[in-house]
């Protein structure tokens, strides 16, 4: 067993902080006040080779391994998951699931373009009344014979107005249950597309969050990825390698907030000394750390068996919900140990702490994760 990353890892990992340290912290805060989406970040990111770090180089991408992505996504969410989640749901779920699914013609037209940063890719899964529940897909695409006609809706949209390459999960045979499911590509300015207001989260305040409607949308049949009904299967697939990239998120908050809970204590004195000399500072600080360091192994580990071809869909699983659990535990001890100061938008712990939050959210909520876990101990 090898615990060191590689030169090319030290790298990829250095690259990524230099510019979340030297970029993105010059407007987070007025990003997440006002909510604009960061385009000259994605354009820089796009440049420096993140948006498909993991896409074959024949297909434009970076040819880099999944243990380099969790590295760079680590760095930039230790300042700005707003970014941090653009770059993850381009890579690990639309990136992925053309490249890992899709055909050769699918991949020339959509993933090139996606790969290089030039378009991006949101992933449309969710809907009102089918979230954690994905098999209740209500959006439907009926077989007209040379294409399928698309009408629904879909909701919390990470991308969604950005983007221009859309991977959306469709109900074709209801009578079929999940087996009736597909996953299209549909370009997002088709006619009869159309977004709901830009949603007002309580974090991630500048990533781009919509739902989207289509009505009567016609979508190509060679725009299908797979075969008919392979839709919820590439989609469950798609959402294991996904969460190596929330972990990883989760992961980059709770560092962030730790390192900066930690200088504070260095430097703040009470009853006559730095904070950090008092045992009441010292072991949660203790706690904290040693909460992330296992969240960083359960991480590594599933990127680790995704780049070894084994089974990661359970290792993911416990990743996103470890590291989901300790970006909030460590994100409000991070604001208790900076106290007031904690609780002002200047420290940035408390928007760490509302960007901690969603990781316990999106790509199926700590309860799913759990459910995955538990189905997978009961089979073992
Ligand atoms: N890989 C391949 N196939 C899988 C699979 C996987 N990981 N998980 C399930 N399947 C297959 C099963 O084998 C089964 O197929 P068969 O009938 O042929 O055996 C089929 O899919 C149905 O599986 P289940 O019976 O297990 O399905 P379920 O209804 O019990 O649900 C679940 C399972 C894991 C809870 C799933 O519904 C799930 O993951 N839900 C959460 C969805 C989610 O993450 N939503 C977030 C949206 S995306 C997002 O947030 C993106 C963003 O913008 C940031």
């Amino acid at each position: 067993m090898n615990f060191e990353l590689t030169e090319e890892h030290k790298m990829i990992q250095q690259a990524a902080r230099d510019y979340a340290q030297r970029e993105l912290i010059k407007d987070v805060l007025e990003r997440d006040a006002s909510c604009e989406f960061p385009t000259h970040h994605v354009k820089a990111l796009s440049e420096l080779g993140f948006m498909g770090m993991m896409v074959d180089p024949k297909y434009n991408g970076g040819g880099m391994d999944t243990i380099s992505y969790v590295l760079a996504v680590e760095e930039l969410s230790k300042i700005d998951s707003s970014t941090s989640v653009i770059v993850s749901v381009n890579n690990s779920l639309v990136c992925y699931e053309i490249e890992e699914f899709g055909t050769e013609e699918q991949k020339e037209k959509f993933l090139k373009p996606l790969a290089t940063g030039e378009k991006l890719g949101a992933f449309l899964l969710s809907e009102p009344d089918a979230g954690s529940d994905a098999t209740s897909q209500r959006t439907t695409a009926v077989d007209m014979g040379d294409h399928y006609l698309v009408n629904g809706t879909k909701n919390w949209i990470t991308n969604a107005n950005c983007a221009s390459i859309y991977v959306v999960i469709v109900q074709t045979h209801p009578d079929k249950g999940h087996k009736g499911i597909n996953a299209l590509i549909i370009e997002k300015d088709s006619p009869g597309i159309s977004l709901g207001p830009h949603e007002d989260k309580m974090g991630m305040r500048s990533s781009d969050t919509h739902s989207v409607m289509f009505n009567d949308v016609k979508v190509p049949k060679e725009n299908r990825i797979g075969d008919d009904g392979f839709g919820f299967k590439a989609a469950m697939k798609t959402l294991e390698g996904g969460r190596i990239g929330i972990a990883a998120q989760a992961l980059g908050i709770a560092q962030g907030a730790y390192e900066r809970a930690l200088q504070y204590a260095k430097e703040r004195k009470a009853f006559g000394t730095e904070i950090i000399n008092h045992q009441a500072i010292g072991f949660k600080l203790a706690e904290m750390h040693t909460r992330i360091e296992a969240a960083r192994y359960f991480t590594l580990k599933s990127a680790w068996l995704k780049d070894q071809g084994k089974p990661y869909g359970t290792a993911s699983a416990m990743a996103k919900y470890w590291a989901a659990e300790t970006a909030m535990y460590v994100t409000t001890e991070a604001v208790q140990i900076h106290g007031g100061y904690g609780y002002v938008k200047e420290y940035h712990v408390e928007r760490l702490m509302r960007e901690a939050k969603l990781t316990q959210i999106y790509e199926g909520t700590s309860e799913i994760q759990q459910i995955i876990i538990a189905r997978a101990i009961m089979n073992d």
